[in-house]
């Protein structure tokens, strides 16, 4: 399903996260991207960054994707499946805070990076390996 990276189980989550891509505010670095998140509710959730004059204030996509699965519900261990779009030739990898940011919600997670004409599939436990969690400290 979500290990094959042309499955068509990406479908829906690249048209989100295309689509919220298009909302992107990036007058900064004029470089848009869209993120799409899959709960284990079946939501796709999408995102796109918001960037701010204030340059530090700017919100990755993913993290406006998690944000907002958060508001319908998601909990620690339901994302099921993320995509990062971009419209430039290499493949763009969530950054570090992002993925510290979506390892609170899934320990594994397929993260399927695309642009228009290729994809590149990853997972989160290699993205950010040895990670920090609440088990650290609880
Ligand atoms: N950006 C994301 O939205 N996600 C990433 O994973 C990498 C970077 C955004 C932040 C900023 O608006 C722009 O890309 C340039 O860093």
């Amino acid at each position: 399903m979500f290990d094959d990276p042309l499955s068509p189980s990406w479908t829906p989550l690249l048209e989100a996260a295309w689509a919220a891509r298009e909302h992107a505010h990036a007058p900064y670095s004029h470089f848009q991207v869209g993120a799409a998140l899959l709960t284990d509710a079946g939501e796709v959730v999408a995102g796109c960054n918001v960037e701010n004059a204030a340059y530090p204030v700017t919100l990755c996509a993913e993290r406006g994707a998690l944000s907002a699965a958060v508001a319908s519900g998601l909990r620690p261990g339901g994302l099921v499946a993320a995509v990062v779009v971009t419209d430039v030739a290499e493949l763009t990898p969530p950054c570090g805070a992002c993925r510290q940011a979506l390892v609170e919600f899934a320990a594994t997670l397929p993260v399927l990076l695309a642009n228009r004409h290729t994809r590149r599939l990853h997972h989160l436990e290699n993205l950010l390996p040895h990670s920090f969690t609440g088990s650290h400290f609880q």
